[in-house]
């Protein structure tokens, strides 16, 4: 490959492998399970990144299953999200060259819920920050946090370099948090996830405390917390991840306490003042179960404000079948497939998003400008219905 035998974007692939392995000491090439890439939004692509996909797609074809981020639209109905022609159609020119490629247009951030599940101790290379710590914690399976590019070329080659969380060595805790505060919800473990992530930078923690009933989508909201606030890629938690068993014993010498006033003043800080004009849930895509939750807190009402529900396509698809999406959408909201409000082109259209999501909560201010009310799913649902009240 490198030698340019199997075309010039598996040897442009296999100089971005081998130039990660020598940076960060890999001793060989593993081969991958599957492929997630990031980086799909135009929002985020511009030009320059649209012209490298083109480019990689002229006899770049992926060799390992390869499945893709959200993009910036609802690729069947854009313009029910606002999304302008122009914009669409410079985000299609992305898809087509990813289609070409044999990536496959998944276009959703839990590629786990959607046909791409690795098994325990799989290698991947995958570049959604959330799903890479809900793979390596959760499932057991084995990533680094890929870029967009160095995921691609783990697609077009099969490869990715062996070194970080490929190893078990790397792997082990080097925090004990010791959950005391009562955690009633999936918004809950996500402002855990900013209080922890904020604190511990990319250190692995070691839940106790916490659990064992956690359901997958407050797992889902830890780590996607984790992973923005501090750029964690893994963690543990006694009784709940597999591989927490195997944690050292003592646990690690360093130990942070979380107790109900430190959730409560981290639920305060990720949220602002302000009128609700917009409210999204579902960062990461929501689940069959978080649909089933929106639909019963909508029934019967009308929202007042815009309002998406992300999921990636195929959920959305069982959820509308079993007659999920008719309540939600009587009610005015928008069921919003492939995209997100992060990824969307939304800058300075909203002025106050309320969410579930603390991931959500730092992009809605960082990165589109917007004020951010943090509440649960059905206070969301509520403020969506009656943006000045908002009981649920
Ligand atoms: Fe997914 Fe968008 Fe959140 S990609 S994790 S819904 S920021």
């Amino acid at each position: 490959m490198l030698a340019g035998a199997q075309g010039r974007a598996a040897q442009r692939s296999m100089e971005i492998l081998l130039a990660l392995g020598k940076i960060y000491g890999a001793d060989r090439l593993l081969p991958v399970a599957s492929v997630q890439i990031a980086g799909v939004s135009y929002d985020n692509l511009g030009e320059a990144g649209l012209a490298f996909l083109q480019e990689m797609a002229t006899d770049g074809r992926a060799v390992a299953l390869a499945t893709l981020n959200p993009a910036g639209l609802d690729v069947d109905d854009p313009a029910a999200l606002g999304i302008d022609d122009a914009f669409a159609a410079r985000q299609r020119q992305v898809l087509e060259a990813f289609a070409r490629m044999g990536v496959v247009d998944t276009c959703t951030c839990t590629p786990y819920l959607a046909g791409n599940l690795p098994r325990f101790g799989e290698h991947l290379a995958w570049a959604e920050s959330s799903a890479v710590c809900l793979a390596n914690s959760v499932l057991g399976a084995r990533t680094n946090r890929e870029g967009g590019p160095s995921a691609l070329a783990a697609a077009l080659t099969g490869r990715t370099p062996r070194y970080g969380l490929h190893l078990a060595d790397q792997r082990r805790p080097t925090v004990t948090v010791q959950v005391g505060a009562r955690l009633a919800g999936c918004s809950d473990y996500g402002a855990l996830g900013a209080l922890v992530g904020s604190q511990l930078g990319n250190a692995i923690p070691l839940f106790t405390g916490c659990g064992p009933d956690v359901s997958l989508d407050q797992l889902k909201s830890l780590a996607a917390a984790l992973a923005t606030y501090g750029g964690t890629a893994m963690f543990h938690m006694r009784g709940v991840t597999p591989e927490a068993a195997a944690a050292p014993d003592p646990p690690p010498a360093r130990t942070l306490t979380v107790q109900d006033h430190d959730l409560a003043q981290q639920r305060a800080a990720l949220s602002d003042e302000g009128e609700v004009d917009f409210v999204s849930v579902g960062c990461p895509h929501a689940s069959l179960h978080e649909l089933r939750r929106v639909a019963a807190a909508l029934r019967g009402r009308r929202v007042q404000v815009e309002t998406w529900i992300h999921t990636a396509r195929p959920v959305a698809q069982v959820a509308r079948r079993a007659g999920l999406l008719r309540e939600v959408e009587a009610s005015g909201a928008r069921v919003a497939c492939d995209t997100c409000m992060v990824v969307a082109p939304l800058k300075g259209r909203f002025t106050t998003l309320a969410t579930n999501s603390a991931k959500c909560a730092y992009y809605g201010r960082s990165k589109n400008g917007f004020g951010v009310r943090f509440a649960t799913l059905e206070q969301c649902m509520a403020l969506a219905c009656d943006p000045r009240g908002g009981q649920p």
